[in-house]
């Protein structure tokens, strides 16, 4: 009697966000790598209990239209890479077009998006990886997902998270070394309402360095600059 079996889509989506979604932090990680990849300029989230309750990332990119905003819930679906080639010559942060449907597989999932081309935007809401809705809404150009209730349906990934103040310093820590790279984009983190971080974009990476490190370390600091392939 033949025993392998392919797995259903929603188990495997399950299973891949094992891998990717370890905790909060790990869930901004990868919205805000899809929002940077979107060209944004700027990039806003926002937690409610370390992340527990709510992440919300708002962004200011390209937006996607009815189709790819469906489409980018599918495994295996990215608009980064095309073919094989493409895999040589990687330019984002993401391409694997896994962190979507492993993020909306284990929590209360709300992505809203629109391109300049369009006057409306779409809502899809998205159940432990199930979609429940989708629908026309208004919204500002760009992309905000909002992940509830954070491994609602994996128990044992949820006893894993640890406190409030864990999980937020380790959400500031990924947010601080975004923003150490990219003093051209405009990040905020917002705690429970409150403003906790908020780089306005410089064009002197050493300015967002002393911003986010302190200004008496601006005179210890020493510019390197080197530039190889991209
Ligand atoms: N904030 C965003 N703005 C615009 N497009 C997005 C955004 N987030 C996701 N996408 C689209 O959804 C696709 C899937 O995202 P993801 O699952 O993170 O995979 P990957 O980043 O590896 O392609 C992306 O390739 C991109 O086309
Ligand atoms: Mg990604």
């Amino acid at each position: 009697m033949p025993s392998i079996r392919i797995l259903p889509e929603h188990l495997s989506n399950k299973i891949a966000a094992g891998e990717v979604v370890e905790r909060p932090a790990s869930v901004v990680k990868e919205l805000v790598e899809n929002a940077i990849d979107a060209k944004s300029s700027t990039i806003t989230v926002e937690i409610e209990n370390g992340g527990r309750s709510l992440i919300r990332v708002s962004d200011d990119g390209t937006g996607m239209d009815p189709d790819d905003a469906l489409l980018c819930l599918e495994r295996h679906a990215t608009s980064k890479i095309a073919d094989e080639s493409g895999l040589f010559s990687i330019r984002t942060l993401g391409f694997r077009g896994e962190a979507i449907p492993s993020i909306a597989s284990v929590s209360e999932f709300v992505i809203t998006t629109r391109t300049k081309d369009s006057d409306n935007g779409t809502t899809i809401v998205v159940s432990g990886g199930t979609i429940k809705d989708v629908r026309e809404t208004g919204a500002p150009i760009g992309t905000t997902v909002e992940v509830r209730r954070l491994f609602f349906n994996t128990p044992a990934r949820r006893k894993f998270m640890k406190s409030v103040s864990t999980e937020t310093a380790h959400i500031a820590d990924t947010m601080t070394a975004f923003a150490l790279c990219r003093s051209d984009i405009h990040f905020k983190l917002i705690h429970n309402g409150k403003t906790v971080k908020n780089w306005p974009r410089t064009k002197n990476p050493l300015e967002r360095a002393a911003d986010i490190l302190g200004q008496n370390t601006k005179g210890g600091l020493i510019p390197v600059a080197h530039e190889e392939g991209h």
